[in-house]
C-alpha cells in the first residue's frame, strides 16, 4: 500500500480538500495518522470495529489493549458515554479539549474492539485544529493510539510515523511537530478518589487544583511484561523504547556524567539527552563516540517532554549502542517523562 503524505499548509482551499479526502479514507474504513497536541494518532472509524482491528494488524497491538477515542464536539461524545461522573463537568470545562482522557462507562455503539471488550472506554478531545477539523469532516469519532509500531518510540513528527507506519496505512497528514510531545493523561473519575491511569500532558498537580482535592497516580507492578487484566491494560508494557540500550541516571550532571565515563571505557557510542545548561567535561565533550542531543534547559519539563521521543528516535538514527539521560523528579510533567523513560529502559 502506498501512503499518501497531506501536507496542512495553511491556504483554506488547498487544506479543506485534504480533510475531505483524509475523512473519505475515514469513512472508507482506512487509517489515517494525523497530529494531535500530544502526539500523532493512528486513526480509524471508531464505529466501525473491522476498520479498528486494521490499527492493530498495523501497529502490532496486542488486541487485549484498549484504544482512545477521539472527538471533535460534546454531541459526538455524548453518543459514546452512558453516564458522565460527578467530577466530569469540572475537569472538561478546564481541560476539554486537551491532553487529558476520560475513562467513561460506554454506550452500546462503541464496538468492542475499540474498548477490548470492557464495558468503559477511554475518551478525549484533542486541542490540535487538524485533529478537529479532521474528525469533524469524517463525521464520526476516531478510534486512534499513538501512531508508531506497538512497543515503539511514538511520533511527535510526521517523519516519525512514516519511519514506522510507511506502507501500512493509507495515509498521513503531516500538521508539523506536536507541542506537547507526552501522550494525554488517562483518569479513571469513577473511582473516588480518581485515579490517574497513566500519567501525561496534565499534570496531577493541575487536576488536584481544578478538583480542590488529592487524586492518586496507578502504581505498576514492579516487574510487568503481561499486564493483560489490570485496571488499565498496556500501563506496564515495555514501551517507548528506541533500538539502543537507554539507560536511566540520577537527576544530576555528576550522576550523567560518571554514568557516561563508564559506557566510553565499556567500549560503547554512547548518545546523551543532555540538559542545555550540563556542561560536558571537555574530555567526553571531544571523545567521538559522544553524540548529543539537545534535550532543553534542565527544570523546563516542558520543553523536555516536547523532544524526547524526537531525541531517542534522532539518537537512533546517529548510530549510538546506548543513550544515557537524567531522570526528572517526580512533580508536574516530571511525572508522565518518568513514566516514558522508565518503561523504555526495561
Ligand atoms: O495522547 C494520547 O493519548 C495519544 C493521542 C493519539 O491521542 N494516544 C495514545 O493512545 O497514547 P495509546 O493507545 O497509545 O494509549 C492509550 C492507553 C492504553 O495504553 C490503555 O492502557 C489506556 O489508554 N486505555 C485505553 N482504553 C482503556 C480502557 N477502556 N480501560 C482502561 N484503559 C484504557
Ligand atoms: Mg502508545
Amino acid at each position: 500500500m502506498q501512503t499518501k503524505r497531506f501536507i496542512i499548509t495553511g491556504d483554506e482551499k488547498h487544506d479543506r480538500a485534504i480533510y475531505e479526502e483524509a475523512a473519505a479514507l475515514i469513512r472508507a474504513g482506512e487509517l489515517v495518522a494525523f497530529p494531535t497536541e500530544t502526539v500523532y494518532g493512528l486513526g480509524a472509524n471508531a464505529l466501525d470495529g473491522e476498520a479498528v482491528k486494521k490499527i492493530y494488524v498495523a501497529k502490532g497491538r496486542p488486541s487485549w489493549n484498549p484504544l482512545i477515542t477521539h472527538v471533535s464536539s460534546r454531541e459526538m461524545l455524548n453518543t459514546l458515554v452512558r453516564s458522565y461522573p460527578k467530577d466530569f463537568e469540572t475537569l472538561a470545562a478546564k481541560f476539554m479539549p486537551g491532553p487529558l482522557t476520560f475513562l467513561l462507562p460506554k454506550t452500546d455503539i462503541v464496538p468492542k474492539e475499540v474498548s477490548a471488550g470492557l464495558d468503559s472506554t477511554t475518551v478525549r478531545m484533542p486541542n490540535h485544529p487538524v485533529a478537529l477539523k479532521l474528525i469533524a469532516a469524517a463525521g464520526v469519532p476516531i478510534a486512534a493510539p499513538s501512531a508508531n509500531r506497538s512497543g515503539r518510540t511514538s511520533p511527535t513528527t510526521a517523519v516519525h510515523v512514516l519511519e514506522d507506519l510507511d506502507g501500512r496505512i493509507a495515509a498521513v497528514i503531516d500538521g508539523g511537530t506536536c507541542a506537547v510531545g507526552v501522550e494525554s493523561t488517562v483518569i479513571d473519575i469513577m473511582q473516588e478518589p480518581p485515579l490517574i491511569l497513566r500519567p501525561g500532558g496534565v499534570t496531577k498537580e493541575e487536576i488536584e487544583a481544578v478538583l480542590g482535592r488529592p487524586v492518586s497516580v496507578f502504581k505498576k507492578s514492579a516487574e510487568g511484561t503481561d499486564d493483560k487484566g489490570l485496571p488499565s491494560p498496556g500501563m506496564t508494557l515495555r514501551h517507548y523504547a528506541p533500538n539502543a540500550k537507554l539507560i536511566n541516571t540520577g537527576d544530576t550532571a555528576e550522576s550523567l556524567f560518571s554514568e557516561l565515563e563508564t559506557q566510553l571505557t565499556a567500549g560503547h557510542k554512547v548518545g546523551i539527552l543532555l540538559p542545555s545548561d550540563w556542561k560536558l567535561p571537555a574530555k567526553q565533550g571531544s571523545s567521538k563516540n559522544v553524540v548529543i542531543y539537545d534535550y532543553g534547559s534542565w527544570t523546563d519539563w516542558q520543553t523536555m517532554a516536547q523532544r524526547v521521543f524526537d531525541g531517542l528516535r534522532w539518537l537512533d538514527k546517529q548510530g549510538v549502542n546506548v543513550i544515557i539521560g537524567p531522570l526528572p523528579p517526580e512533580q508536574g510533567l516530571g511525572l508522565a517523562l518518568r513514566d516514558r523513560l522508565i518503561r523504555a529502559a526495561k
